[in-house]
């Protein structure tokens, strides 16, 4: 199964900040197409595909991280190149998501695959973007959100499968196949 673990940034309290950075995800057009409201979510870590037998000893591993939780500010949207996509970025990353990430980024029993990038905290908004459309981006409010918990996800590997949840424009969807809380 092709895993990630991600913030999903669904805590009660965020409810707010999430309905409104939807609404500006929503509101840009132009080449590409936004993500569905429900995948939005920032990723921790992309684990690729995982034998199903990893998965117990991944959450048992996961669950024994006794990590702070922490708040994010997106204030700043970006269009990058590579891969096409419009996000939500942070301008001051918490050390604490920093921290998660990596210990999720290396896990003994399942390490993250190898980016050639480093680290850079986003949301994706849009995908099949292009340079140029960055022209037309208005600036996204600055949404504050509680990071209480994050999750291991699921994120189908094949378009066509037909097992896959989707919502109602025929989008896949993640899938949260467990949750983990910050201390
Ligand atoms: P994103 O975080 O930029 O949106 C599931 O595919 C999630 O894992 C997506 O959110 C995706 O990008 C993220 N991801 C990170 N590295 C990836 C990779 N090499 N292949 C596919 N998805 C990746």
């Amino acid at each position: 199964m092709r895993l990630f673990f991600a913030l999903g940034l669904e805590e009660g309290i965020n409810q707010t900040a999430r309905a409104q950075l939807v609404a500006y995800k929503n509101s840009l057009s132009g080449v590409g197409h936004a993500v569905p409201d429900q995948n939005l979510h920032l990723t921790l870590a992309f684990l690729g595909d995982v034998p199903d037998a990893y998965i117990p000893r991944l959450q048992a591993t996961v669950q024994d991280l006794q990590l702070p939780a922490f708040s994010i500010t997106a204030s700043t949207v970006e269009v990058w190149a590579q891969p096409r996509i419009v996000c939500a970025t942070l301008a001051s990353p918490p050390q604490a998501l920093l921290a998660l990430a990596h210990h999720l980024q290396t896990l003994p029993v399942w390490p993250a695959k190898a980016d050639s990038h480093a680290f850079t905290p986003h949301i994706t908004l849009r995908r099949g973007v292009k340079d140029d459309d960055a022209l037309d981006l208005p600036t996204p409010p600055a949404q504050t959100f509680a990071c209480q918990r994050f999750g291991l996800y699921a994120s189908p590997s094949s378009s066509s499968d037909e097992s896959i949840p989707r919502d109602n424009e025929g989008r896949a969807l993640y899938q949260c196949l467990h949750q983990f809380s910050l201390c």
